[in-house]
């Protein structure tokens, strides 16, 4: 267990970028990730981890590929569903296992009508998973009509780790502190929809601030202008504690540097 948590959070500094590319469990051929080898490759060396699933990991991923992976194994709905995140066990630990997985990640959905469904899910991977030495990170999922506050996110990372969680994975908001003080695991954060590249700098910079120990962002990198100059600017805050000032500076240089070699 804790030969695979040092692969996703590194030991030097205790801090990991994950690169999330999983989007396609629930949301099809997600802009960005049509054909996902293209640009997930390029953004391996500088990501810690790689969390998507076993589909795109068997399809888009050569083995030889040195990067350790986070396997979503929940799912079963889609975004053309009322019921979006009412998920369930999608992949079972034996295929994880075969597949030499660093961690799984598995969605909750605390406050929804079916929390229930979700949090023993959640319990079963986590059983299975300890008996393998498995990390299991919980992804607090946040519904449409739920507020995203602080209160929720620490009510719904502590409810994740009270059930089993080794790793919560959850959003960003204002008093992110008081989510993390209350959360004896470590803490990192989804980067959400596509945002201006100073704001998603400023969202990482601000939840390792708070005591996050990285971030697991998707859209934000792959949807960005220039996927590797952004990863590269994320890396910067993550691992080399850069102001998000500091951090699009590099990212502009980077963008700089390839421009003027071609
Ligand atoms: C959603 O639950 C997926 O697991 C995504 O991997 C996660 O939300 C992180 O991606 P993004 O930064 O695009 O929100």
């Amino acid at each position: 267990m804790k030969n695979r948590l040092s692969r996703i959070i590194k030991p030097k500094d205790g801090r990991t970028v994950m690169l999330a590319v999983d989007h396609g469990y629930f949301m099809g051929p997600t802009t960005g990730l049509e054909q996902l080898d293209k640009m997930v490759m390029p953004l391996i060396p500088h990501a810690d981890t790689l969390m998507l699933t076993r589909g795109a990991l068997r399809n888009y991923i050569p083995p030889e590929t040195d990067i350790p992976i986070v396997l979503r194994v929940s799912g079963g709905t889609s975004i053309l569903n009322d019921d979006l995140l009412h998920e369930g066990i999608t992949v079972s630990m034996e295929d994880a296992v075969r597949l030499n997985v660093s961690g799984v990640a598995f969605s909750i959905m605390v406050g929804a009508k079916f929390e229930r469904d979700t949090l023993l899910a959640f319990t079963e991977i986590v059983d299975e998973a300890e008996t393998l030495g498995i990390p299991v990170i919980a992804v607090t999922a946040v519904g449409k009509d739920m507020k995203r506050d602080a209160k929720y996110m620490a009510l719904a990372s502590r409810i994740a780790v009270e059930l089993g969680a080794h790793i919560v994975k959850t959003y960003y908001v204002e008093g992110f502190e008081k989510v993390v003080e209350s959360c004896p695991v470590p803490v990192v954060i989804a980067g959400g929809k596509k945002t201006e590249e100073k704001i998603a700098l400023e969202t990482a910079y601000n939840a390792i601030q708070a005591g996050a120990v990285g971030v697991d962002m998707g859209r934000n990198i792959f949807q960005a202008k220039d996927p590797i100059a952004m990863i590269h600017a994320v890396n910067t805050i993550v691992h080399g504690n850069h102001t998000p000032e500091e951090a699009y500076q590099e990212m502009t240089r980077v963008k700089r540097d390839k421009y003027s070699r071609r």
